[in-house]
């Protein structure tokens, strides 16, 4: 059912140092900040040949990941993103089989413009998982 992988999310404090240990250590692409004030974060793409690193720095007062930050004040990987085809049909497998899909189980528009959908990180091994529409 889940196709590439289409990033994966890492949560910093500091967006600026973050982008530079991938750019300047690493030896990556990546983009200029990003402000995604509907989902409280700021992102910096890091560009590689088979997928993409996302940096996402808290932005505003409720940004979902100030509590990863508290739990993990160092930072590290918040979630990573699978596409499916279709993600209804994705979303209905799943909680047929009782995985759990956080908020009211109905697709958002995520960072890409595309639907996504989250996954409960306690049915799949402790990560949390995005499954984006491909
Ligand atoms: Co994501």
């Amino acid at each position: 059912m889940i196709g590439r992988l289409n990033h994966v999310a890492i949560a910093v404090r500091d967006l600026a140092a973050a982008a530079a240990v991938y750019r300047d250590t690493l030896g990556a692409a990546v983009s200029t900040p990003v402000p995604q004030p509907a989902h409280g974060v700021t992102v910096v793409f890091v560009t590689l040949a088979n997928t993409k690193i996302e940096l996402l720095e808290p932005l505003g007062p409720d940004s979902p990941i100030a509590r990863f930050l508290e739990r993990s004040p160092d930072g590290g990987i918040h979630h990573v993103c699978y596409e499916v085809d279709d993600i209804i049909a994705a979303r209905d497998r799943l909680q047929a089989s009782g995985a759990r899909v956080l908020g009211d189980g109905e697709p958002k528009t995520g960072a890409h413009g595309k639907p996504v959908l989250f996954l409960h990180p306690k049915d799949f091994l402790g990560t949390l998982i995005e499954l984006e529409q491909a």
